[in-house]
C-alpha cells in the first residue's frame, strides 16, 4: 500500500510522513526531495533556471514513477502536486493507493509560512501583509483539487501524533 499526504505548502505533509512512516515500517519519500536527488538542485533553483513549467512535468513525471514502482512507501507531495497535469485522477486511478489531504485552514498556513518561506518560490518574495492574501485566494483555487482525495483530514490545533494516528486508523 502507498500513503499520499496531499496539501497546501507548510501543511505539514512531510514532518507527519516521516512519523507515520516510522511508525508503519515502510519507508518514507518526499517528492520535493526525490525531484531535487533526481534533478541534482534544489526546488529553487529549479524555479530560477528551467521555470516553472519545466518543475511541474518533472513533478508529474517523478510522481508516476514513484506510482509504479512495486513498493510500499509514505509520499509526502509537494503542495501544488495535486493540481496540476491531472496528477490528482492518476493518484486515484490507482486501487493501491489511499490518498489523504490534511485539511489547514489559512491562519495556521500564513502563521506558518510567515515564519517558513525562503525555500517556497511561490510566496518567498511575498510580504507578511501580502500572504494572507494570497493564501486565501491560492487555497481557495487549490481546494478542488485537494478535496478529490480519498480522506481528508483537518490538522489545527491538533498534535502531530494525533494526527498521525488519525491517518494510522484509517488504514485498518
Ligand atoms: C509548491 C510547493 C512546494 C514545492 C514547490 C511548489 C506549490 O512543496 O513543490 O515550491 O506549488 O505549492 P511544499 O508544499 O512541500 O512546500
Amino acid at each position: 500500500m502507498k500513503i499520499i499526504l496531499l496539501g497546501y505548502m507548510a501543511s505539514g505533509k512531510s514532518t507527519i510522513g516521516k512519523q507515520l512512516a516510522a511508525k508503519l515500517l515502510i519507508p518514507f519519500v518526499d517528492l520535493d526531495n526525490y525531484i531535487e536527488e533526481c534533478e541534482g538542485k534544489s526546488i529553487k533553483k529549479i524555479f530560477e533556471e528551467e521555470g516553472e513549467i519545466y518543475f511541474r512535468n518533472k513533478e508529474h513525471e517523478y510522481l508516476k514513477e514513484l506510482l509504479n514502482k512495486n513498493e510500499d512507501f509514505v509520499l509526502s507531495l509537494g503542495g501544488g502536486t495535486p493540481c496540476y497535469a491531472g496528477n490528482i485522477d492518476v493518484i486515484n486511478s490507482y486501487t493501491n493507493v489511499i490518498s489523504v489531504y490534511l485539511k489547514a485552514n489559512i491562519r495556521t498556513l500564513v502563521n506558518r509560512l510567515e515564519l517558513d518561506r525562503v525555500n517556497r518560490p511561490l510566496v518567498a518574495s511575498l510580504t507578511n501583509e501580502q500572504l494572507t492574501e494570497y493564501i486565501a485566494k491560492h487555497l481557495f483555487e487549490r481546494q478542488f483539487y485537494y478535496n478529490q482525495a480519498k480522506n481528508v483530514i483537518t490538522i489545527d490545533s491538533k498534535s502531530m501524533e494525533d494526527i498521525v494516528d488519525e491517518i494510522n486508523s484509517l488504514l485498518s
